[in-house]
């Protein structure tokens, strides 16, 4: 089955005999058993759910791993993954980091024994490894910077020091990047985002790439409780069929979005992996098929960030990305006020920055609606976008970007 098939049938049919074409909520915390030292397989569902290892087959088919963890959240996939390491384990991870991972990292982790370093590119991966390193961690692209890390060297590195490798999936999803093809060890996700896609529920996913780890990680996620409850993993599941055609149309109008921002008096710089001009274009282009649909970006001043912030009508202010609804989020105040100012500014993490989740509306309405609040009620200031591609009513469709194209 290719990619956006496995997306709706990648978990087979629903285990009941009814021939439900939607996968039941098994809303139970326990089950069963036929007899004394008999199984059906599930026993309780901190540990096993049926609804939940429909999302987790899925996943693990999608990744090309050999087993999925549902969780809570991204943050609880997170801190379960860092159970895995032991006091005087040293890890290293990318300089950009959502905030909320680096505040595990720094308040939690630290605190149970583990030593940290920051890189952010391969090369400085590789410098940065001492024999004491239990793990790399990368985000690619990162989480508001968008800086982009050659997965495959990452691997490289991490595997020549015995170190595992952990790539944080979240911006790209396996529609658009599959790290364990490239030779990550661990695939971790917030499954709010694009995968479950809708905004509406929390949850998280690891991904790894042998039984072994698997093991292990089960057996922590039984211990510490984090499992995904059957809603919700119904509701990420229900998310899941959608995800090809969701990130194919975002993806498009975000790069239109990004070319378009480029070009504007009132925008001083772009980030998006998918522009020429991004620094990482060229390693993105090699190990991903499409660059996503999150674009950070610089305006001049903190009055004209602030002004964009309450003036968007159809964009949202709001923290969290990945969704059917457009996004605007101010990491310095919201999703990276606990990274340290020092750390904040070096990567550009400033009151001029503003992150960007391009939704499912039509491109041409979000780029009004920025245009409009750049500036700030005095009408159009900018050319008016094009039709991206996509939206094109007539013409042969382009080819796909993500899921099997081969690259
Ligand atoms: C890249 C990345 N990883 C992990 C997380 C944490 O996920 P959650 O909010 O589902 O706990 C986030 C949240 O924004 C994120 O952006």
């Amino acid at each position: 089955m290719r990619f956006s098939t496995r997306c709706i049938h990648g978990f087979g049919p629903a285990p009941d005999a009814t021939g439900a074409i939607s996968t039941p909520i098994y809303q139970t915390a326990t089950f069963a058993h036929p007899a004394v030292g008999q199984s059906t397989g599930f026993d309780y569902t901190r540990d096993v759910n049926p609804t939940r290892s429909a999302f987790e087959s899925a996943m693990a088919s999608l990744e090309s791993g050999a087993a999925a963890f549902a969780f809570t959240s991204g943050m609880a996939a997170l801190a379960t993954i860092a159970e895995l390491f032991a006091p005087g384990d040293h890890l290293v991870v990318s300089a950009d980091l959502y905030g909320g991972t680096h505040r595990l990292f720094a308040d939690v982790s630290a605190k149970n024994g583990l030593s940290f370093a920051r890189a952010a590119t391969a090369r400085e991966i590789a410098a940065a490894i001492t024999p004491r390193t239990a793990a790399v961690f990368v985000e690619t692209p990162t989480n508001p910077m968008m800086q982009v890390v050659d997965i495959a060297a990452a691997a490289g590195a991490a595997h020549a020091a015995g170190a595992k490798l952990i790539v944080d999936n979240t911006f790209l999803t396996p529609y658009f990047q599959r790290p364990i093809e490239l030779g990550a060890d661990i695939v971790v996700h917030s499954a709010t985002k694009y995968l479950a896609g809708h905004n509406d529920t929390l949850a998280g996913v690891a991904v790894v790439s042998d039984a072994v780890l698997g093991e292990r990680l089960g057996t922590l996620r039984c211990t510490l409780g984090g499992a995904l409850a059957p809603f919700d993993s119904w509701l990420a599941l229900r998310g899941l069929k959608t995800l090809a055609v969701r990130l194919e149309r975002q993806a498009a109008s975000a790069a239109a979005l990004a070319a378009w921002l480029e070009g504007l008096q009132a925008v001083r710089e772009v980030y998006y992996p998918g522009l020429a001009s991004h620094p990482d274009f060229a390693v993105s282009e090699r190990q991903a098929s499409g660059h996503g649909a999150m674009i950070s970006f610089r305006v001049a001043d903190r009055a004209t960030a602030h002004r964009v912030l309450s003036s968007v009508k159809i964009i949202q202010f709001a923290e969290s990305l990945g969704g059917t609804e457009s996004l605007i989020t101010y990491p310095l105040t919201q999703t990276h006020a606990d990274v340290p100012e020092a750390q904040r500014l070096a990567l550009g993490i400033d009151e001029t920055l503003l992150r960007l989740s391009v939704g499912l509306e039509d491109a041409r309405d979000l780029a009004d609606d920025l245009d409009a609040a750049l500036a700030g009620g005095v009408g159009r200031t900018s050319p008016a976008l094009k039709t991206p591609r996509r939206n094109a009513a007539s013409g042969p469709a382009p080819a796909l970007r993500g899921g099997d194209r081969a690259f």
